[in-house]
């Protein structure tokens, strides 16, 4: 029988880091599942790429959740799931907009989980698969005004190691991995007002840097890809400051 072609599921691939998956993903061959909010978005660049296919969900919703489950289990030869959709909620937490946040808990944990838990069914079965979960370095961190998103992203980054080991005990060929950007250039910024201009001009990477240190990475099986050499300092110096210190850094240099 003739193998299907593979193809890869990419959400938030109307714009920024999960656009350039899906281009990368369609030149390597596989059929890209696109997945986000802003259909003309998704038809357009469906129409631009070799063979793709535009699916209009709101990850923070069950419905929608349940059609994108679906579609995944329908997929033959699904080979990779790119968990990428999210967004920030600035602010307090204390202040900040509940329904934004109860938003983000749901894109970042709740969709996440479901949509892995649809793919890895057929990736076992089928015995291959990649799963990039999109995290951030603000996953391995506690900054100020951004507890929702630290804590969501710290999440992915505990639940893509504990998949890791799942797959590594089992000898599976499923490869899991946690992305953790830093401040990249995409639209994430304009959708939480922030100015951009108010951070150093060298701790900015291009979505395009990224995706290819995620896909470098994946070769080699790395469970955390850290783009960008300052952002693999950062992270690891951290992890051998005394906690009292790391909570002075956080206090002393917020940004707001
Ligand atoms: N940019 C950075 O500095 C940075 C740093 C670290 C980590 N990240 C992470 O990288 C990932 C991608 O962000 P980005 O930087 O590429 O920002 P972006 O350009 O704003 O892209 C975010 C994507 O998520 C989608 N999305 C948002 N809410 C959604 C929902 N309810 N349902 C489905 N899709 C939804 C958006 O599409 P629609 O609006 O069309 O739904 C868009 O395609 C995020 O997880 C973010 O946390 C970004």
């Amino acid at each position: 029988m003739e193998e299907p072609q593979p193809s890869a599921l990419v959400t938030g691939a109307s714009s920024g880091i999960g656009e350039v998956f899906a281009r990368k993903l369609s030149q390597r061959g596989y059929r890209v599942l696109l997945v986000a909010r802003r259909m003309q978005r998704l038809e357009r660049l469906a129409a631009e790429l070799e063979s793709a296919l535009a699916v209009p969900a709101d990850l923070t919703v069950d419905r929608d959740i349940l059609r994108v489950e679906s579609l995944i289990k329908k997929q033959t030869g699904l080979e990779f799931l790119v968990n990428n959709a999210g967004f920030g909620v600035p602010g307090p937490f204390f202040e900040a907009d509940r329904d934004a946040l109860d938003r983000m808990h749901r894109l970042h944990v709740l969709a996440v989980e479901r949509l892995t838990r649809a793919a890895l069914e057929g990736m076992m079965r089928r015995g291959r698969g990649n799963i990039v979960n999109v995290s951030s370095v603000a996953g391995f961190f506690n900054t100020l005004n951004s507890t929702g998103y630290c804590s969501t992203k710290a999440w992915i980054n505990s639940f893509s190691e504990g998949l890791y080991l799942e797959m590594k005990h089992l000898k599976a060929p499923v490869r899991v991995q946690a992305l953790c950007p830093g401040f990249t250039v995409t639209e994430f910024h304009d959708v939480i007002k922030m100015d951009r201009s108010r951070i150093a001009e060298s701790l900015w990477m291009t979505p395009e840097a990224v995706v290819e240190d995620s896909l470098r990475g994946l070769e080699k099986n790395r469970l955390f890809v850290i783009p960008g050499w300052r952002y693999r300092l950062f992270v690891g110096l951290n992890r051998f400051l005394p906690r009292s210190l790391r909570h002075y850094i956080a206090i002393k240099y917020q940004y707001k």
